[in-house]
C-alpha cells in the first residue's frame, strides 16, 4: 500500500526542532514512497515552469517535463499565459520540445497545427473521419498561478492559491524584487539522487564548513545562518555576510521544489534552482542565472557569474551523490538536525502534512 508506507516513512517528523532528524532510509529507498509523493506532493503542489521574463512576447513557449507529463507554457496572441499539455490530440506526438517564439504549435507527426492557447487551428486529412471533432482537440490546460516573476502549474488542480499563502515570503523579499530579475543564462546537469536531497542541501548551509570551505565560508561562514519562519508553505534561510565587504545573500524555498538564491549586495543577482523530469532517483537540474535587465545584457559579466555558481554547485555535487549513496544503506540510522537545519525540519513537516 503506498499510502501506508509513505505515512510511516514520515510518520517520525518531529514535532519540535529541537527533537528533529534527517529521514529515514524508506523516505529515499522505496518507490511506493516515492509514488506517493508524485500524487500528494508534486502533482498536488505548485510547480514552477518558466519565468514570466522567458515568456515576454506573443508566441514565446517553453516546453517542460514534469514528472510523466509533458507540458508547454505559452503566451497567446492576446497576451494570456498558458500552461498546455503538449501532447498531441492525434496519436500522442509531443508537439513542440525546447523554447522559442512561433505562431502556432505544429506537431511535426501528421503536422496537426495548435494555437498557443491550445486550441487546434488546422488538421490535413481528417475530412472524412467521422470522429474528428476541431473543437474537442484542443491540449488540455493545467491550472496555473503566478508569484515573484515564476509561472506555476498545478497538475491535480487542488491546490490552494499562491499569493495568500505567501504574504511573509512577499515581505521578507521585497528588497529583492524576484519578478524584476530576468534569467542571463541557464545551466544543465543531471543530477542521480533523490529530488528531497537536492531541496536539502539548497536549504542548509551548515554544510559552507565543508564542501565550500574555501568559498562561501569565507564569506557568509555556515554556522551564522539563521532560519525565518514564512508559514507553512515558504522558509528563508539567512546567510549574513562575515564583514561589511561582503553581501548577505538570502535562500528561499517555496514548498515542496521552487528552490532560490538571492544576493543583497550592489550586483542584483540570483539563481532558480529547476528541477524537472524528475524520476525516483535522479532529475534534470537547470541552474537559471538571474539578473537585473542590465547585469544580464553584459556578456562578460554573466559568463563570470556562471562559473562562479557552477564552481560552488561543483561542490555540492560530491555531497549530494555521497548522501544519495549513504541514505540507501540498510546501515544508514537518521541522525539529529541542528538548528542551522531548520529549514529541513519545516520541508519534513510539509511532507508529513501531505502524507
Ligand atoms: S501525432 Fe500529432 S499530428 Fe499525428
Ligand atoms: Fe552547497
Amino acid at each position: 500500500m503506498p499510502d501506508s508506507a509513505a505515512k510511516a516513512a514520515y510518520a517520525d517528523v518531529a514535532d519540535r526542532l529541537e527533537r528533529a532528524t534527517a529521514l529515514p532510509r524508506t523516505a529515499f529507498a522505496d518507490p511506493a514512497v516515492f509514488a506517493a509523493e508524485v500524487e500528494q506532493v508534486l502533482k498536488a503542489g505548485w510547480l514552477p515552469v518558466a519565468r514570466e521574463s522567458a515568456l515576454a512576447q506573443p508566441g514565446d513557449y517553453r516546453a517542460v517535463d514534469l514528472l510523466d507529463t509533458p507540458l508547454v507554457a505559452t503566451r497567446d496572441a492576446d497576451g494570456q499565459l498558458h500552461v498546455l499539455s503538449r501532447v498531441c490530440r492525434h496519436r500522442g506526438m509531443p508537439v513542440v520540445e525546447g523554447e522559442g517564439n512561433a505562431k502556432a504549435l505544429t506537431c511535426p507527426y501528421h503536422l496537426w497545427r495548435y494555437g498557443l492557447d491550445g486550441r487546434l487551428a488546422a488538421a490535413p486529412g481528417m475530412e472524412q473521419s467521422t470522429l474528428f471533432d476541431r473543437e474537442q482537440c484542443r491540449l488540455p490546460a493545467v491550472r496555473t498561478d503566478r508569484w515573484g516573476g515564476w509561472l506555476f502549474a498545478n497538475l491535480d488542480g487542488t491546490a490552494a492559491p499562491l499569493a495568500p499563502q505567501l504574504t511573509a515570503l512577499e515581505a521578507r523579499l521585497a528588497d529583492v524584487d524576484p519578478a524584476s530579475l530576468v534569467t542571463a543564462d541557464i545551466i544543465d546537469l543531471d543530477s542521480p539522487w533523490n529530488w528531497k536531497l537536492m531541496v536539502e542541501n539548497f536549504l542548509e548551509s551548515y554544510h559552507h564548513i565543508g564542501p565550500h570551505a574555501a568559498s562561501l565560508q569565507q564569506t557568509n561562514p555556515g554556522l551564522g545562518t539563521w532560519v525565518r519562519d514564512t508559514g507553512a508553505l515558504s522558509t528563508v534561510l539567512e546567510n549574513p555576510p562575515v564583514d561589511g565587504d561582503h553581501p548577505p545573500f538570502v535562500v528561499a524555498a517555496i514548498f515542496p521544489l521552487t528552490l532560490m538564491f538571492f544576493t543583497e549586495g550592489p550586483a542584483r543577482l540570483g539563481v532558480w534552482y529547476e528541477l524537472d523530469r524528475i524520476t525516483h532517483q535522479a532529475f534534470r537540474l537547470r541552474i537559471h542565472l538571474l539578473a537585473d535587465p542590465q547585469i544580464a545584457a553584459v556578456p562578460e559579466f554573466v559568463a563570470e557569474y556562471r562559473a562562479q555558481v557552477l564552481a560552488v554547485h561543483n561542490e555540492d555535487i560530491p555531497a549530494c551523490e555521497g548522501v544519495q549513496q549513504g541514505v540507501l544503506s540498510p546501515l544508514y540510522t537518521p541522525g539529529p538536525l541542528s538548528h542551522l537545519e531548520a529549514a529541513l525540519w519545516r520541508f519534513h513537516r510539509y511532507l508529513q502534512a501531505r502524507m
